[in-house]
């Protein structure tokens, strides 16, 4: 790698999407800094060859070193508080990792001159859309406090974009799942069933399994996101297939993957679970003629495939 390479600075890349993201980036020869609390992430996602920077975004004075070190040309902003039921017992907690922290990242890249932001929002900003799939043009009405912070931050980012301080792109991300997600994230159900059933213990669907998510494989997530970083500033933009997968669907997958031949139990419904979601891709398609291209069955057998292999990391 050589010392002009360009230079990428990923918040949450010790986490299960930005530690993919690393991944990638390095292996395009991108040098790499990683900036991440470790307060859902781990410091063995990030290779050993990757500058990383163990600093929580709330703290502007530590960040504005490590960005003035760096001296990033584009960074992907992924970390985030990602527990919609901790936003809702502690909004104030959400709100200062996922706006000011945000800000933070925001005004440390602008004040080195980094080109570019690059945001990993998500399906949350809808709520509960009114039709599906969902376009980045229908309403953002969130229903729950994650989902009103990650959506504050987009409109921060375009406020700076507005004035010309930095160029953005907004990814809304639907549910990504895919090897290395822990089971307690916004959409650990994958990993869930997944180290279940590889245990044989008993699975539950939370109500009466019609529920639906857009399920969309970590690798095309990442792809996506390299792509945001080149091509046009200001693009908003939803990452999924735009099909929704039901709870049931996703049981079946999992426990075919598995060789699980047990049903699921039922528990009751969760309350704030929206009904049903599912992503329209087709301004990501448009502007950086991107794809989703892994099917559901192969995604869960890659993913029931590393729960065997390192099953602590489904915790
Ligand atoms: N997983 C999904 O399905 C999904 C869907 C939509 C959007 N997203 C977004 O994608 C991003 C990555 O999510 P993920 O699933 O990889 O979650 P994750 O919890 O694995 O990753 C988040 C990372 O951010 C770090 N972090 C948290 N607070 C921090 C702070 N104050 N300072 C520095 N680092 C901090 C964590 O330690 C972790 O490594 C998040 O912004 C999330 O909102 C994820």
């Amino acid at each position: 790698m050589t010392d002009s390479a360009p230079r990428a600075l990923v918040t949450g890349g010790a986490g299960f999407i930005g530690s993919h993201l690393v991944d990638r980036l390095l292996a395009d020869g991108r040098r790499v800094c990683v900036v991440d609390d470790l307060s859902t992430g781990s410091a063995g996602n990030v290779p050993s060859d990757v500058r990383f920077q163990r600093v929580d975004v709330c703290d502007l004075a530590s960040l504005g070193e490590v960005f003035a070190a760096f001296r990033p040309d584009v960074v992907f902003h992924a970390a985030a508080q990602t527990d919609v039921r901790r936003s809702t017992r502690e909004p104030d907690f959400d709100a200062r990792v996922n706006v000011l922290g945000g800000l933070n990242v925001l005004r440390a890249a602008a004040a080195v001159g980094a080109r570019r932001i690059v945001y990993a929002s998500s399906a949350a900003v809808y709520g509960d859309p009114e039709r599906l799939p969902v376009s980045e043009a229908d309403p953002t009405r969130p229903i729950s406090d994650y989902g009103a912070s990650k959506l504050a931050f987009e409109h921060y980012l375009g406020a700076h974009a507005a004035r010309g301080l930095i160029e953005h792109a907004v990814l809304r991300y639907a549910n990504v799942y895919g090897p290395g997600q822990r089971a307690d994230g916004e959409a650990g159900v994958v990993a869930i069933f997944a180290r279940q059933m590889l245990a044989g213990e008993p699975v539950a669907i939370f109500g009466d399994g019609r529920k639906t998510r857009d399920y969309v494989y970590v690798s095309d997530v990442v792809e996506a996101t390299i792509r945001a970083a080149a091509g046009p500033s200001g693009v908003v933009a939803n990452i999924g297939w735009g099909r929704e997968i039901s709870d049931l669907e996703l049981f079946r997958a999992v426990a075919a993957a598995t060789g699980y031949a047990k049903g699921p139990t039922h528990a009751a419904d969760r309350r704030g679970d929206i009904a049903r979601i599912s992503l329209d891709p087709a301004v990501a398609r448009r502007t950086w003629d991107w794809r989703p291209s892994v099917p559901l069955g192969d995604g869960v057998r890659r993913v029931v495939e590393a729960t065997k292999a390192k099953p602590e990391l489904a915790r």
